[in-house]
């Protein structure tokens, strides 16, 4: 527990955070040719409490596209306005573009406020998946440049595809920040991966990482192959979890039971969006039937093709399966998190647990709290050891007033 507040541990405050050495962060970074953006996932915790608006505006990102990567219902109204507890972590889909040679995201801006610095920009609002340097030299600042309120920073962000693929299998890359006491096999366990896999992956001679590191994780996923003309070319979407494309009229998911991408018209479709019924035929996307035939089972299906234009591509296929499937199986979706989140998800008081897709251990010991930390600068884990010290300082300040 953190004691409270005083003048004088927030002067012990300011001189520990002064102490901490800027740990230098490791990263390798994908070269590229190809100018196509491909889709990836961004590890994030935030900050702090958060708007799902304004969580989206951080990463130039559609607030629906947010809530469909991390398999939350996007069907409930309103979404935007929902707040978000800080602690709480998610991914976050970016389009990796292909920039100076080099994977980056390229779409994210923002706007200093007062007290803000390139560390705390880089460290605590982006989680540590850019650098201060980074933004620095994306900026054109000079070294030792004041951050004012009001500059509007573009924001690089790490990010790799690596062709959408990991051993030959469709994978979509997430940007990982390592964490406090990450190691390589737990991070591998976490994402169902390898340890083997992650060092070749993020071209690694040894299994180390320090907190800071930017590593790359592949997650399985299922690939489109929508023409390279639509506008959601090469959509990938990662296992159990969705996305939102065609201007939201089309939904598509991946898993739980194959890695086959399966796109149904999206629970906010209206008017607006052109047909999904699949031509010569009253089959809607997602739609199909089976015939039993001496060959096997003849399943006809109307299926996604892409977005073009405002049109939406469809085309219906048969194929010819050993069995016929069951009812589609759609990934478990949750709903969305409020600030009551780690009281629902994780008993009243939180305790270092085992994580699942995405909740990381950085959670863990971190109180639900609506005084977002911002000023503080740090990432999560500096505020934990300063809650540490601070805890002990405390202790002597009451030992000194007792004896
Ligand atoms: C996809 O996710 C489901 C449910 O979480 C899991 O059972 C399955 O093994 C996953 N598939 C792959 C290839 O990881
Ligand atoms: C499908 O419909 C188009 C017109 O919409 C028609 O020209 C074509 O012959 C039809 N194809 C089949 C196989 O029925
Ligand atoms: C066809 O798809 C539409 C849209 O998803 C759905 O409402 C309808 O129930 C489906 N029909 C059949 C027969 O599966
Ligand atoms: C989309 O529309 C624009 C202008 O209306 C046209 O130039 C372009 O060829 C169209 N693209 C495709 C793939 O149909």
């Amino acid at each position: 527990m953190r004691p409270p507040p005083s003048s004088l541990l927030h002067l012990i405050l300011l001189l520990f955070l002064a102490a901490v050495p800027n740990a230098l962060s490791k990263s390798t970074l994908e070269s590229c040719a190809s100018s196509t953006a491909c889709p990836a996932l961004l590890s994030y915790t935030l900050y702090a409490d958060l708007k799902l608006a304004e969580l989206a505006a951080l990463f130039a990102a559609d607030p629906l596209a947010i809530l469909a990567a991390n398999a939350i219902d996007f069907a409930a109204p309103d979404p935007a306005d929902r707040v978000l507890p800080a602690g709480l972590p998610l991914h976050v889909p970016v389009p990796c573009a292909c920039s100076d040679g080099i994977r980056k995201a390229t779409s994210v801006r923002y706007v200093a406020r007062a007290g803000d610095t390139l560390d705390s920009v880089a460290g605590s609002v982006y989680g540590g998946l850019t650098t201060a340097d980074w933004i620095r030299d994306s900026n054109g600042m000079p070294e030792g440049a004041a951050l004012d309120a009001g500059t509007t920073l573009f924001v690089p962000l790490h990010c790799a595809c690596f062709g959408g693929a990991d051993a030959g299998v469709p994978a979509v890359y997430l940007t990982y920040v390592v964490a406090e006491g990450d190691t390589v096999p737990a991070i591998a366990r976490r994402f169902r991966t390898t340890g083997n896999d992650l060092m070749s992956v993020n071209d690694m001679a040894t299994a180390d990482v320090a907190t800071g590191d930017i590593i790359v994780v592949p997650l399985p996923a299922c690939a489109s192959s929508f023409p390279a003309y639509t506008s959601d070319a090469g959509l990938s979407v990662a296992n159990g979890t969705y996305a939102i494309t065609a201007n939201r009229c089309v939904q598509c998911s991946c898993g739980p039971g194959n890695l086959d991408l399966f796109c149904v018209p999206a629970p906010l479709a209206d008017s607006t969006c052109s047909s999904m019924q699949c031509s010569n035929s009253s089959m809607m996307l997602g739609n199909f039937t089976l015939q039993m035939t001496s060959a096997g089972c003849s399943v006809t299906s109307c299926s996604y093709g892409g977005y073009v234009n405002g049109t939406i591509l469809t085309t219906l296929t048969t194929s010819l399966k050993p069995q016929c499937p069951g009812p589609h199986q759609f990934p478990p979706l949750m709903p969305p998190p409020t600030t009551s989140f780690f009281e629902t998800y994780l008993g009243p008081s939180p305790t270092p647990m085992p994580s699942e897709g995405g909740i990381g251990p950085q959670m863990a010991g971190m109180a639900p709290t609506s005084s977002p930390p911002a000023s503080s600068g740090r990432p999560a884990s500096a505020d934990r050891r300063v809650g540490d010290v601070l805890a002990l300082v405390a202790l002597c300040l009451v030992a000194n007033l007792l004896w």
